[in-house]
């Protein structure tokens, strides 16, 4: 296997090395105005407690809110809403929940709103932020979580197909995650 050179610019990769899962981050702000943005740079950081991260963008709205109302919804996103929400950050605020035709509703733990269309949500608290380099890492404790319940009535294997979960590789490139394959 001969192997060339290949950029250390992420956005020059295609193939992408590093896809993430897409999900929706739902917040309010202190006026309890709520807002949704998309983000795929997430990752687990601790079992106990059960803490996640994602990296964001300093001053954009999502993290505005976050530092104000220290909460944030984590909206699992499927392959049937993927071209909207891929295209939705043409809008901001108010007229990108409109234009992405998404209901929000109350979460239960946490003061932030949730994505009715997601089969799944976690409920983040806010536990710190880091900046790294470019990136402003948001780091939140997951409180509470839920999923559509016709997905934990099929074997294992079974539940990623309807959970069907995306990730992104590049700009307009997109993969779905349903085939879980046993070793
Ligand atoms: C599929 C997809 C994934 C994205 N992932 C991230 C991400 O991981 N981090 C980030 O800072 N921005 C990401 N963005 C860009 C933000 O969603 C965009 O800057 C958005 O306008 C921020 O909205 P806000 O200002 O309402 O928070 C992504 C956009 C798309 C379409």
């Amino acid at each position: 296997m001969k192997k060339v050179e290949y950029p250390i610019d992420k956005r020059e990769w295609h193939p992408s090395l590093i896809p993430g899962p897409v999900v929706l981050i739902s917040t309010y702000n202190p006026r309890k105005e709520p807002n949704i943005a998309p983000k795929s740079w997430l990752q687990m950081v601790s079992f106990r407690p059960p803490i996640l991260m994602f990296s964001g963008t300093k001053g954009n709205t999502t993290e505005e809110n976050i530092l104000a109302t220290e909460c944030f919804g984590v909206n699992f996103v499927d392959s049937s809403m993927a071209a909207k929400v891929f295209e939705c950050v043409r809008w901001f605020g108010a007229e990108r929940i409109q234009k992405l035709g998404l209901t929000l509703f109350e979460a239960s733990k946490i003061n932030a709103p949730l994505v009715q269309e997601c089969k799944a949500h976690l409920e983040c608290q806010l536990h710190g932020v880091q900046e790294v380099g470019s990136g402003f890492v948001v780091f939140g404790e997951i409180v509470a979580g839920s999923i559509w319940e016709e997905v934990l009535k099929v074997d294992r294997e079974k539940r990623y197909e309807l959970l069907d979960l995306i990730v992104f590789l590049e700009d307009g490139l997109f993969a779905r995650i349903d085939k879980a394959l046993r070793i």
